[in-house]
């Protein structure tokens, strides 16, 4: 089995950390979000995979190499301009033989991929996409079907009043080849805006796979820290995350190599180091996710908050719920990063 996972996103809405990093390339605790991703689909029996990347495909194409070190087979096709979500897809058609699997590049979720193939198979259309009940659908495709999961309407970020079900797309396709032939070369194309629509229209029907399956987009900073925690809980089971084994930390916490944490500091609950951070005494940090080499001085207090890498935050400096800061900043000693906040502010996408 193939799958093409997509990579290609600038990762607008987790600015600043993906100015650093590419959106597939944020850690999760201890590893890329990608290796997570990966890994399941090795785990699924996929071993081959064409990644089309635009935005820091080299940070990608660095951490993984051709794959062989997870027993994989990786492809790169990189775009010099972005081709959509579609357009992604017919431009890597050269590597597709049959039936492929298509991943949202920053979905975590525990599918039974196994299960959707043999849906799939049972059910003779020409695509299977996966769905997710979820509250607000308007950030989502929202996705109508009939009582045999036969898709009757896809509608791409609806207007509040356009809300008809809360069943969006959930970012996994299971596609015949023949769907790449109804993809226009040469141009932006988006498979949520045009070709689903197109494929709802026409004779071979397109099927929805709806589960209650764990899932969650990491593309906004608050899903990106829940992702974190929810592992961290076992909400979402990942086998590749130990326990973590600082003593001065409370669980459920994950503390990355060679950190180091003073014992009169309060690190905990839900708390993820990454390798080789430096947290001073009477420092206090609750429910963050702090990447590789932060530095937390003296009395500083974190909460709620993501930092990426590199950061150095001074004596007795507060980081208020929902804060997002980018690589390398220096937060002065004494100072507050209100709620909210970024660190460096974004520019308008
Ligand atoms: N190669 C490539 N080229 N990849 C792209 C491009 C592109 O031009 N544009 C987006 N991608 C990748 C992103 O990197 C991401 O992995 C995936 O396509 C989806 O893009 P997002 O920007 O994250 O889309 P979204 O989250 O707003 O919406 C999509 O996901 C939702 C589920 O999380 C849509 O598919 C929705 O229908 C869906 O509900
Ligand atoms: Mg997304």
């Amino acid at each position: 089995m193939q799958a093409i996972v997509l990579v290609g996103g600038e990762g607008t809405r987790l600015r600043p950390l993906t100015y650093s990093v590419p959106k597939p390339m944020v850690p999760l605790l201890d590893r890329p979000f990608m290796e997570h991703v990966l890994l399941r689909l090795r785990d699924a029996g996929i071993n081959e995979v064409v990644l089309p990347a635009c935005y820091l495909p080299e940070a990608i194409q660095r951490h993984f190499g051709d794959g062989e070190r997870m027993g994989m087979r990786l492809h790169y096709v990189i775009e010099e301009a972005p081709l959509g979500t579609a357009g992604a897809l017919r431009n890597v058609e050269r590597f597709i033989t049959g039936p492929f699997f298509v991943f949202n590049g920053d979905v975590l979720t525990s599918l039974d991929l196994g299960a959707m193939l043999e849906f799939h198979r049972r059910s003779g259309g020409i695509g299977t996409l996966h769905l997710t009940p979820v509250e607000d659908p308007t950030a989502f495709g929202c996705v109508e079907r009939e009582p045999d999961g036969r898709i009757t309407r896809f509608a791409e970020k609806p207007k509040p009043h356009e809300v008809t079900t809360n069943s969006i797309n959930a970012g996994t396709y299971l596609l015949e080849r023949e769907v790449l032939d109804r993809i226009p070369t040469g141009r932006n194309v988006s498979i949520e805006r045009e070709t689903f629509p197109q494929l709802i229209s026409g004779d071979r029907p397109l099927y929805a796979y709806a589960t209650e399956d764990y899932w969650i987009d990491i593309g906004k900073p608050e899903n990106y820290l829940k992702a974190n925690l929810d592992i961290l809980r076992g909400t979402m089971p990942l086998r590749t995350v130990g326990p973590s084994a600082e003593a001065a930390v409370k669980h459920p916490s994950f503390v990355g190599a060679h950190s180091t944490v003073d014992r009169r500091a309060e690190v905990g609950p839900g708390v993820v180091l990454g390798r080789g951070c430096r947290v001073a005494a009477r420092a206090h940090i609750y429910e963050s996710v702090l990447w590789d080499g932060v530095v937390v001085g003296e009395g500083a207090s974190i909460e709620g908050a993501v930092l990426a890498g590199d950061v150095h935050v001074g004596a007795n400096a507060r980081v208020e719920r929902g804060a997002v800061v980018g690589h390398g900043e220096r937060i002065p000693a004494g100072s507050v990063v209100p709620a909210g906040a970024r660190v460096p502010t974004p520019l308008p996408a």
